[in-house]
């Protein structure tokens, strides 16, 4: 069984993705971990994000570690966001996206192309979105509780711009797949948008 999980910036995909592979059994892949590696070997090299040439050099991933909690930071999701809409990196990214999804057993994976480009196959789609306000909140919440100073209105200006390029690139654009059920968490509590989601993907499952 392939779960796929897309949606904008700080929707709860992630968390929603999370929870969905420890119901399932199923390993995980958090795909916007790849764009931010890239983001952050072009930082650490001093690359330009401009370019293309100099983002695709930087889908190595021989240095990586996933783990690296400077992957989170406002600054690699950024320049994620941009270098996300080169196609040389998208088609880079794409081969190490696809086994991940075709691996016997099954994965859920999220992201913003899984059910339109990366698994358009999968067994169950959810599109996971929030009203962008509250979307910046529970940023602002994270980047916080991660000791950064930010300021809100900052986070949702980001969060805009985010959303604006990620919708609009002409590669693979953040949409949601015709077959996907949309789950809109603004007015949901953690639990109860995963309650959600699980009946969602048992739908689609069962006979
Ligand atoms: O989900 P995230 O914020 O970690 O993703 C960071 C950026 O990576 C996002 O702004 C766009 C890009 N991305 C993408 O283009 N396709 C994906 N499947 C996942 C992320």
């Amino acid at each position: 069984m392939i779960v796929a999980v897309d949606g904008p910036a700080a929707s709860g995909k992630g968390t929603i993705a999370r929870a969905l592979a420890r119901h399932y059994g199923l390993p995980h892949l958090d795909t916007g971990l790849l764009y931010r590696a890239v983001a952050l070997n072009l930082l650490r090299w001093g690359g330009d994000p401009g370019d293309e040439r100099q983002a695709l050099k930087a889908c190595d991933f021989s240095q990586t570690d996933f783990a690296d909690p400077e992957l989170k930071s406002e600054a690699a999701g950024g320049i994620a966001s941009r270098i996300s809409a080169y196609p040389a990196v998208r088609a880079a990214l794409i081969k190490r996206q696809r086994d991940f999804a075709e691996q016997p057993g099954g994965a859920v994976l999220d992201g913003r192309d899984i059910g339109t480009v990366i698994a358009p196959d999968a067994t169950a789609k959810l599109f996971v979105t929030a009203r962008p306000e509250i979307r910046a909140e529970r940023r602002f919440a994270e980047l916080k509780r991660m000791g950064l100073a930010v300021h809100i209105e900052d986070v949702l200006l980001d969060i805009r711009a985010r959303d604006e390029r990620d919708s609009s690139r002409a590669m693979a654009p953040l949409v949601q797949a015709e077959d996907a059920v949309l789950l809109d968490t603004s007015e949901l509590g953690v639990d109860a948008a995963i309650a959600q989601a699980i009946a969602a993907v048992d739908a689609r499952t069962s006979p």
